[in-house]
């Protein structure tokens, strides 16, 4: 890998408040925190409908690459979506707000991951921030055959993410079956 790429991942581990240390002791496994992803939209009026909010599939999209950029970076190979469970819409998002977007791991199998995106709405003149949209997606770490290849273990530590990774797993089985339906 060229030294520049090498450089950039050391930034990406500082700006998330990571020891560099701790990156590179992450060749067997990696924290949640390691691939964690936020990216900020501004909504644009081609972004909404025709009362000014935004729309649902505009958001879907956003939801997906963001979710696919965190799965990619923990496992640092191109990723397909293979289930969305539900997205709920809790509050119309306005023209002129920001949408900001955090995709962390839940979850990692052997090839498949479960990466939760949570949706914010930022009012630009109050700076207010509200939760508006939680979506849990599975990616597939695929090859360059585009076969499912094996993903490095998602490390948890907090039991916050244990909680999360033991909700996942059911998650997961409830999608399992459905598949076989
Ligand atoms: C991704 C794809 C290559 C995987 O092939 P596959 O034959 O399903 O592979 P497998 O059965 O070995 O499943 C791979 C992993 O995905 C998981 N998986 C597959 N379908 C799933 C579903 N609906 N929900 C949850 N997990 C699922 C499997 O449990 C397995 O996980 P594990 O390795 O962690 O145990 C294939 O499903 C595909 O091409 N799907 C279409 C993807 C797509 O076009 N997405 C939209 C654009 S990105």
């Amino acid at each position: 890998m060229p030294d520049e790429y090498e450089n950039k991942s050391h930034e990406n581990s500082r700006k998330h408040g990571r020891a560099s240390g701790i990156a590179k002791a992450s060749v067997s496994g990696k924290t949640p925190e390691e691939s964690r992803v936020e990216t900020t939209e501004l909504v644009l009026p081609n972004d909404t409908n025709l009362l000014g909010n935004l729309l649902g599939g505009r958001l879907m999209h956003w939801i997906d690459v963001t979710g696919a950029m965190a799965a990619s970076r923990h496992s640092n190979c191109v990723v397909a979506t293979v289930a969305l469970d539900s997205l709920d819409f809790r509050h119309p998002v306005r023209k002129g707000e920001l949408v900001i977007l955090e995709a962390f791991l839940t979850w990692a199998g052997r090839t498949s991951m479960e990466v939760a995106v949570e949706v914010y709405a930022e009012n630009i003149s109050s700076g207010s921030q509200i939760l508006t949209n939680k979506a849990f997606i599975t990616f597939v770490a695929l090859d360059g055959e585009g076969k499912p290849t094996p993903v490095p273990p998602l490390l948890l530590k907090t039991p916050d993410e244990l909680n999360m990774a033991a909700d996942a797993v059911a998650r997961r089985e409830e999608r399992l079956k459905r598949r076989e339906s």
